[in-house]
């Protein structure tokens, strides 16, 4: 992926674009995905502007990160400058709990949930990338963990059941989203009345974390994006070292219909 001033990844970033250069697969996966994107919905901007790259309220949409890079979810010290542990603690998981890991990657996150929810609770693992769910799933195998479920989703949907969600995590997803409104009311709509939805986003107000601009956000824009979308915001806690973390639960007065 492209946060990618970071010491010596296995492959080469492209300055402009951020994708990982492995030549023929890069390739492929970049002309599958964005003619998968590209029949997914009529039009390619979430703020309806035609020109230059697709933006949501005034954001600049960052691209997919490619499932050829994806080693780069695993890299030793991603435990120092994200604490997964930590992290994990702090949104108080407990056994028998559903967890949607959305944007799961090849599940960093989701054997870690596994173990926290335990034999009675369940881990909903969705991706848009078939190549990612098929290195989290060999990642679950070898670990003889059984209560994730892996879930395609598309660019508009997570596919995930109404109603059932305790917890959705989204760790360094949400920038990502090409229709931000849609995934989003999907995901609420998956939520139990006291679910709760987590976006970790690297922090966009500090040029010293070491990310490209549109894989970072501000609190602010957040909160210009979410809060509309039917949350409140429950809290935001600020102690890992290069990201923010939101908790966001439903808003029931205020419960938009998505318009991208
Ligand atoms: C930067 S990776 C983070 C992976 C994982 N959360 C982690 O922290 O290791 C972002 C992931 O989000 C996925 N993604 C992007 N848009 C998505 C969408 N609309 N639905 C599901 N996954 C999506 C990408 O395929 C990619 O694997």
């Amino acid at each position: 992926m492209r946060l990618r001033l970071l010491p010596a990844p296995p492959f080469r970033f492209s300055p402009a674009g951020g994708h990982p250069k492995h030549p023929f697969a890069t390739l492929l996966f970049s002309l599958v995905l964005t003619a998968t994107l590209a029949s997914a919905l009529p039009g390619t901007h979430s703020d309806g502007s035609a020109q230059g790259p697709p933006r949501y309220k005034g954001r600049i949409i960052a691209p997919v990160m490619s499932a050829a890079g994806a080693d780069w979810l695993n890299r030793p010290e991603r435990e120092q400058t994200e604490m997964p542990d930590r992290l994990l603690d702090a949104l108080q998981i407990e056994p028998g709990m559903t967890v949607a890991d959305v944007g799961a990657g090849i599940g960093y996150f989701s054997w870690r949930i596994a173990g926290r929810v335990g034999a009675e609770g369940r881990v909903l693992a969705v991706e848009i990338q078939p190549a990612m769910l098929e290195r989290l799933e060999a990642e679950m195998r070898k670990r003889d963990i059984r209560n994730v479920r892996s879930i395609l989703g598309t660019p508009v949907d997570p596919n995930l059941p109404a109603r059932s969600v305790d917890l959705a995590l989204m760790v360094d997803v949400y920038h990502e989203f090409r229709h931000p409104e849609a995934m989003i009311s999907r995901i609420r709509q998956s939520l139990k009345d006291d679910g709760r939805m987590v976006l970790v986003e690297y922090r966009g107000e500090d040029p010293a974390v070491p990310i490209r601009p549109e894989h970072k956000m501000t609190v602010q824009q957040v909160l210009l994006e979410i809060l509309p979308m039917g949350f409140r915001l429950q809290s935001r806690l600020d102690f890992l070292p290069w990201q923010h973390v939101f908790i966001f639960v439903k808003d029931s007065g205020n419960r938009p219909a998505p318009s991208n």
